[in-house]
């Protein structure tokens, strides 16, 4: 569904990516993993058109997306869920949830039915509905950043560290999360430092070091066989 191909990307004269090549499949979740730095968060910004890769081919679903403003990867099911989380702090949690469905041809009847499947699953953001975004905890903000993405319903999501700085009881909410989208039949590409949660997630991992995809394997495999993870990431 998705496919990077000899992805190259600087940052000015810093040379970034030196090739990155990816695939994802439909419904498939996908983790990369890397040290701090080797250029994750790059991929994901490349794919969303944040910098525009200066080689190679991103394709998804048969066509070139690279140049393609980020309105049109969302109507074509690509969302983005940054490090940052970028939630508006003063808007509700209801407004920010509203602010993924507010596009248009989303009938009024659709959009309660998503806020309602939202707040079954997201308890919390149901609780805290009419409270403003920026009093959330940092898990419960990551947990709103990810639900507004689902807002848009993606063909595919690329979630950057969603458990960086969590409490353990969060990060297991995030895990739960993951499980849900995958069985909802979304795509998933995950970038972590947590290795254990990654590997558990994900179908199919890849693994960078300085700008290159260096290794992928099966999930399973690396499970099995701890070797490769230690070689490169060095837990
Ligand atoms: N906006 C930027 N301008 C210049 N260099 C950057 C910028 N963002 C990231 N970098 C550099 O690009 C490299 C890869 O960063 P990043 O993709 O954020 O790595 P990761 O997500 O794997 O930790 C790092 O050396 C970082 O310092
Ligand atoms: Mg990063």
């Amino acid at each position: 569904m998705l496919a990077l191909d000899d992805v190259h990307t600087h940052y000015g004269k810093s040379h970034i990516l030196h090739g990155v090549s990816l695939q994802v499949g439909r419904g498939e979740v996908v983790g990369l993993l890397g040290r701090n730095g080797v250029g994750k968060s790059t991929t994901l910004k490349t794919i969303m058109g944040l910098v525009r890769p200066s080689r190679g081919r991103i394709v998804f679903e048969g066509r070139e997306v690279v140049g393609l403003a980020a309105h049109r990867l969302a109507h074509l099911g690509i969302a983005w869920v940054p490090e940052d989380r970028r939630i508006f702090r003063l808007l509700t949690v209801m407004e920010n949830l509203r602010t993924g469905l507010d596009r248009p041809g989303v009938a009024e009847e659709r959009k309660r039915e998503m806020l309602e499947k939202v707040y079954a699953h997201f308890p919390v953001l149901a609780e805290r509905r009419s409270q403003a975004g920026g009093t959330l905890s940092g898990g419960e903000q990551q947990m709103l950043a990810i639900a507004r993405a689902m807002m848009l319903e993606p063909k595919i999501i690329l979630l950057d560290e969603p458990t960086e700085g969590l409490m353990p009881r969060m990060v297991a909410q995030i895990r739960e999360i993951i499980e849900l989208l995958h069985g909802d039949g979304v795509a998933i590409l995950l970038v972590e430092q947590n290795v254990p949660l990654t590997l558990e997630a994900s179908d199919r991992i890849y693994i960078m070091e300085k700008g290159v995809v260096r290794h992928q394997a099966s999930a399973a495999a690396l499970r099995s066989d701890h070797t490769v993870i230690h070689q490169y990431l060095g837990v």
